[in-house]
């Protein structure tokens, strides 16, 4: 475990910042389950990012920001706890959220904490891009996601998708599955973020799909983590996706975002 005991305890003041730790009484349910998503979620994080040099610059995207809590609790680790040179950019379309975590940042002298009010879709860095992640983005927000990732040709792909209200499931050999919600939610997911795969080793990322944190924690807990690097190829990737797609009728909105990309 890269994020142990000790760390943890070393993270309590960013925590009681971010009043996710309150000094004083218990930690809530609720705020106890967000605090173990985002440990669970910097674990990940960190076992991609040790392996770069301590002096080099790391340049990471937090997409669909929101209270930025992996960010700040990210960027308070590589300043005081495991120092490297990291710049974070923080986007989401609710400026509000954006406005009050930039004071937030500046209060906390996080220089190089940035926070964009922008749609995933329409924002970019003119930088070399390390790491792009996100958690908990709804809906087309995690294909908005990758494709920021491919389009900054990011070393990095992390994430955890949420809702995913604009997909329909379609499939007549699976009736006696899907007419049951539960099982067609996770149908869904599961259907969804394997077309995603498919779409991101075309664009030469390593893949793998996993539990990031216990279910205990959050049931939206599938992690699709992308690596820009070479590997061996176990399927045909055009024919299994088109197989696929048909079959269920589903197509990520990333593979329209795509179209011209790969
Ligand atoms: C469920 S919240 C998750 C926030 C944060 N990542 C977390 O885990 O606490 C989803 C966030 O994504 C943002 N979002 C959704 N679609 C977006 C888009 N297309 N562009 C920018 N932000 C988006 C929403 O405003 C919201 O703050």
């Amino acid at each position: 475990m890269l994020i142990n005991r000790e760390i943890r305890e070393k993270l309590d003041d960013i925590l009681y910042v971010l009043k996710l730790k309150n000094r004083n009484t218990k930690v809530s349910l609720d705020k106890k389950v967000k605090i173990e998503q985002i440990l669970a979620y910097m674990e990940i994080i960190h076992s991609e990012l040790r392996k770069s040099s301590k002096k080099k610059k790391i340049i990471i995207i937090d997409s669909g920001a929101g209270n930025c809590y992996l960010s700040f609790l990210t960027y308070y680790f590589y300043q005081k706890i495991y120092p490297k040179d990291i710049e974070i950019h923080c986007v989401d379309y609710n400026e509000k959220l954006m406005e009050s975590n930039r004071e937030l940042a500046q209060n906390m002298g996080f220089t190089k904490m940035y926070f964009h009010a922008s749609d995933i879709i329409d924002f970019s860095v003119n930088k070399p891009v390390d790491m792009v992640y996100s958690l908990h983005a709804c809906d087309t927000a995690t294909d908005k996601t990758m494709h920021l990732g491919i389009r900054s040709n990011a070393k990095a792909i992390l994430s955890v998708a949420c809702c995913q209200s604009s997909l329909k499931l379609k499939s007549n050999s699976l009736k006696s599955v899907t007419r049951h919600k539960a099982f067609r939610d996770k149908t869904i997911m599961m259907i969804a973020d394997s077309l995603r795969a498919i779409l991101l080793e075309k664009a030469g990322y390593k893949v793998d799909i996993f539990n990031f944190v216990s279910s205990r924690y959050t049931d939206k807990n599938i992690m699709v983590r992308a690596i820009k690097k070479g590997f061996k190829q176990t399927i045909k990737l055009d024919e299994e996706y088109k197989k696929v797609s048909a079959e269920f009728r589903i197509k990520p909105y990333l593979e329209e975002l795509l179209a011209d990309v790969i």
